[in-house]
C-alpha cells in the first residue's frame, strides 16, 4: 500500500553481522511493499556482512568500533546527532550486537524496535535458537518488540511460529526462523509506520 503523495518514513538500520534482515526490509522497499526508507546502516563491525549489502544498495554507513570511544555516552551522541540530521523516525535493530544506552533510548523512545528469534518472553538474550533447539521445544518462532532497557524485555509487536518436524536439524530450523524473520520485519515495520501516519493526520 503506498502513501500516495507522503514523504517515506525515514529508518536507520543497525547490524553487526550478516545483515540478513536489513536486506529483507531494503527488497520489501524496492517491491514497494514497504514505504520507507533505509536512511543509514550503522554498524558496530566494520568488516561484517551487512555493510557490503549497504555498499551494493548505496545506502549511507556509519560504522566504528566501540574500543574507539571512552564511553557509550559518547558513540551514542554521535549516532544521534547523525540519525537526527538525517530525520530518522525509526531504529531498527536487526542482529545489532549492544546493548541500547540512555543517550539512544531517550532521544528515541519508542521508536526503537528489535527482532529476536524465540518466542519471547522464552529464551531471551545470546543463541536463542539454539537454547529452545536444546530444550525440545516443538514450536518455533520469532518476536519483534520496542526495546526498554532490558534484554529482549520490550513490549511485544508481533510474533509468528511454526511446529518443528520430526528430526528436523537445528540448520534446518534456523533457515525456517530466518525466512519467517525476513518476511514479518517488513510487514511489521509497514504496520508501524501506518499507525503512525494516522496519529499525524
Ligand atoms: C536474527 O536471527 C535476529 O533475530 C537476531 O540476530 C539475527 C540477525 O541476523 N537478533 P541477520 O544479521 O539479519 O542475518
Amino acid at each position: 500500500m503506498k502513501n500516495e503523495g507522503l514523504e517515506m518514513m525515514k529508518i536507520a538500520v543497525f547490524a553487526s553481522g550478516n545483515g540478513s534482515n536489513f536486506e529483507a526490509i531494503q527488497q520489501a522497499i524496492i517491491e514497494e511493499r514497504l514505504d520507507a526508507e533505509i536512511a543509514m546502516l550503522v554498524s558496530d563491525q566494520p568488516d561484517c556482512y551487512a555493510i557490503e549489502r549497504a555498499k551494493n544498495h548505496h545506502i549511507e554507513i556509519f560504522s566504528f568500533f566501540a574500543k574507539d570511544y571512552p564511553a557509550k555516552e559518547v558513540y551514542e551522541l554521535e549516532i544521534t546527532r547523525l540519525l537526527k540530521e538525517k530525520n530518522i523516525e525509526l531504529i531498527v535493530l536487526a542482529g545489532y550486537m549492544r546493548i541500547i544506552g540512555p543517550v539512544l533510548m531517550s532521544h528515541f523512545e519508542n521508536r526503537i524496535i528489535n527482532i529476536h528469534p524465540s518466542l519471547l518472553p522464552a529464551f531471551p538474550g545470546l543463541h536463542a535458537i539454539d537454547q529452545a533447539y536444546q530444550y525440545g521445544v516443538k514450536v518455533f518462532g520469532v518476536t519483534i518488540h520496542y526495546v526498554d532497557t532490558g534484554i529482549d524485555t520490550g513490549k511485544i509487536i508481533a510474533q509468528d511460529c511454526f511446529h518443528v518436524n520430526e528430526g528436523e536439524t537445528i540448520e534446518e530450523v534456523e533457515t525456517r526462523i530466518h525466512q519467517l524473520e525476513h518476511q514479518l520485519y517488513p510487514e511489521t515495520i509497514q504496520k508501524i509506520i501506518n499507525t503512525t501516519l494516522c496519529k499525524k493526520k
